[in-house]
């Protein structure tokens, strides 16, 4: 068997600031595989667009947007450091940008433009097409890899997890309250899942994680389980 027929492709789906992309990222390290935070395109796009005007006083200009699709390449490159790929719009490192509450409150608008899906789910197909790789967002089960042999679908309670975004953005200096997090995180979650286009759902044949009360490493033998399940390892 190849090494590419060996590998697969693990979808990591849930609401905003459960951890995904801690647990996500602990997951490819440990198997050797390829993170990608797929949320972190949407914010680059988004950040593209604040800084050419397609969105004002925090107004989503879908047309503008539209229009500067073609001007956005994003690529991803290792860091060592970090232990994961850094974002870059247009050779520009932008990963220290995207994560701002500016960011934030505009990027479910920006998310929900197909013609944004539709270039960043090709993106992101593209990306995986090798397998090995452990992709976090919304729709990875659902819309980028329906076929993905190990589908998670994360959960936690939303007051845990404004708390924790709250705790990451003090810990960057960034001076916002818990209120405005937590109602941020509760907006997130509505509009993601009432979007028209690929909506957050769990798959039908994904696994819940609620790691509300769960340890990374509690959560690392619970993959390891469901892995060994899917996988021939
Ligand atoms: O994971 P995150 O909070 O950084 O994602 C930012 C936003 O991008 C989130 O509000 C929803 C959107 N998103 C999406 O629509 N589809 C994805 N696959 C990933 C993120």
């Amino acid at each position: 068997m190849s090494d590419t027929e060996s590998k697969i492709i693990i979808a990591v789906d849930g609401f905003s600031s459960c951890g995904k992309s801690t647990f996500a990222k602990a997951i490819a390290a440990r198997l050797g595989y390829i993170f990608i935070d797929t949320g972190a395109m949407y914010r680059a796009v988004t950040l593209y667009a604040l800084r050419h005007g397609a969105i004002r006083s925090g107004i989503v200009d879908e047309q503008a947007v539209v229009g500067l699709l073609d001007r956005i390449d994003i690529t991803f490159r290792f860091n060592p450091e970090r232990g994961a790929s850094d974002i870059y719009v247009n050779g520009d490192l932008v990963e220290g940008q995207i994560r701002t509450i500016e960011v934030s409150n505009c990027v479910s608008a920006v998310s929900a433009i197909p013609e944004v899906r539709r270039k960043l789910v090709a993106m992101q197909q593209e990306m995986g097409r090798r397998r090995g790789v452990v992709m976090d967002g919304r729709d990875i089960g659902t819309v980028v890899f329906p076929d993905a042999e190990l589908k998670i679908f994360m959960t936690a309670d939303p007051a845990v997890r404004a708390r924790r975004r709250y705790d990451e953005l003090t810990a960057k200096g960034e001076r916002v309250t818990l209120e405005e997090i937590e109602r941020n995180v509760r907006e997130r979650d509505a509009a993601d899942m009432s979007r028209a286009v690929s909506p957050l759902r769990r798959a039908d044949d994904a696994v819940e994680l609620d790691n509300s009360h769960m340890t990374v490493d509690e959560q690392m033998e619970w993959l390891m389980r469901e892995f060994r399940l899917r996988s021939n390892r």
